[in-house]
């Protein structure tokens, strides 16, 4: 037997915990590779990270770099002076990186530059707006990676147009769909709704926390008047992310939110209770990237509170809505759902649970 392709797979924020899950799994059965998890530390409470790791099966990171939270600059560079002596300890053949967020990019410069080949899963996806902190992270991370995993076709369009040549992409699908599809079932089983006495279909979730959308005092508060007048017609669950916590204090909004009686603020949920709980929404309000394609998949209306999105599939096939900031489109699109107005959805090419089946069949196959 040759020797054992070595890898380290690299997370640190919430969204990157549901990618890793299947592709490490479907490694590690693989007698081939030796895999090492190393969490950045970009995200620390217990419910934006241990939670998942719980949940989903994941081995405990062998290594956490434990950065914490800062400015970007300060997050970056934190995170790639802790992890270069990691690649230097271990000296991988790959390391795989996952999304968009700084802990994707500041691995990826570091493993680079020297000269370890990268794989980026969730390659090629664009909103197509340089003001987002994560656009900056894809363009560069793909610009410098050596594979780049696909999810949707127009990724790799994406990628031809920025002169990436064609032997470094794998069109493989959506690797959170085989997390979605292999939890499902025991999500759907805890009927999370019944903790807020609701039925399937009576109440609406929503998510918040882009930067443009939570940062910007006048926004924010735009957004919360539509969802106080949403939520007159049925109840709203809100887990409230931290930095959105944060921004509603500063902002001095908590006291538009307590006048709406129909919103109910809780704590981040775990994968489990949030696929439960969005599995049987009437429709869910996000910002959120993963959210917009994890709905498509449910065939849950999704009305997306931006004014671009990197996962346009979900619009042209699925269940996605685009409406904007503006109150009143919010409004107008919401009373269209609650009404029953709806397109034709679809799922889309190789959102089949078999993506991190397909990423394994190329990392074994670069020799
Ligand atoms: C990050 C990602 C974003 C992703 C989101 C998912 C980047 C640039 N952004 O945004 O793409 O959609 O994660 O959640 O990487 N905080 C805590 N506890 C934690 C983590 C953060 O309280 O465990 C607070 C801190 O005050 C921190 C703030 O949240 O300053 C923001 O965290 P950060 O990781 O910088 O960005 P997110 O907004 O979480």
């Amino acid at each position: 037997m040759g020797k054992k392709i070595k890898i380290i797979h690299v997370v640190g924020a919430r969204p990157n915990f549901m990618k890793v899950a299947p592709l490490i799994k479907e490694l590690s059965q693989d007698s081939q590779t030796n895999n090492l998890l190393v969490h950045t530390g970009q995200h620390y409470d217990q419910k934006m990270s241990a939670v998942f790791f719980e949940e989903l099966a994941l081995p405990e990171p062998d290594i956490n770099l434990e950065v914490g939270s800062g400015s970007h600059a300060e997050q970056t560079a934190q995170i790639m002076l802790h992890f270069e002596p990691v690649l230097l300890e271990y000296r991988p053949d790959w390391v795989v990186v996952y999304g968009d967020v700084n802990s994707t990019l500041a691995c990826t410069l570091v493993a680079s530059k020297l000269q370890v080949q990268v794989a980026h899963v969730e390659a090629g996806v664009r909103s197509f707006d340089r003001s987002m902190p994560e656009e900056i992270n894809r363009i560069l991370t793909d610009a410098i990676s050596d594979l780049l995993f696909t999810p949707a076709r127009e990724a790799n369009y994406n990628l031809q147009r920025e002169g990436i040549i064609e032997e470094k992409i794998h069109f493989v699908g959506n690797i959170m769909v085989d997390t979605l599809l292999t939890s499902i079932e025991k999500a759907g089983n805890r009927q999370a709704w019944q903790r807020w006495n609701l039925a399937p279909q009576s109440y609406a979730v929503l998510t918040l926390h882009r930067v443009s959308n939570v940062d910007e005092t006048n926004t924010f508060r735009d957004l919360l008047s539509a969802i106080e007048d949403i939520s007159k017609w049925l109840p709203v669950i809100f887990p409230i992310h931290p930095r959105t916590a944060k921004r509603l204090a500063e902002f001095g909004l908590s006291e538009l939110l307590q006048r709406s009686s129909g919103l109910v603020l809780v704590e981040p949920l775990g994968y489990m209770d949030f696929l439960s709980l969005i599995s049987q929404a009437k429709f869910v309000l996000t910002d959120s990237g993963s959210l917009q394609a994890e709905t498509t998949m449910l065939s849950i209306p999704c009305l997306t509170m931006r004014t671009n999105t990197e996962w346009n599939v979900t619009v042209d096939q699925g269940s996605n809505y685009m409406v904007g900031t503006n109150k009143q489109e919010i409004i107008h699109q919401a009373r269209a759902i609650m009404d029953g107005a709806g397109k034709h959805w679809s799922i889309p090419e190789l959102w089949d649970g078999k993506t991190a089946q397909r990423i394994t069949q190329v990392l074994l196959n670069q020799g």
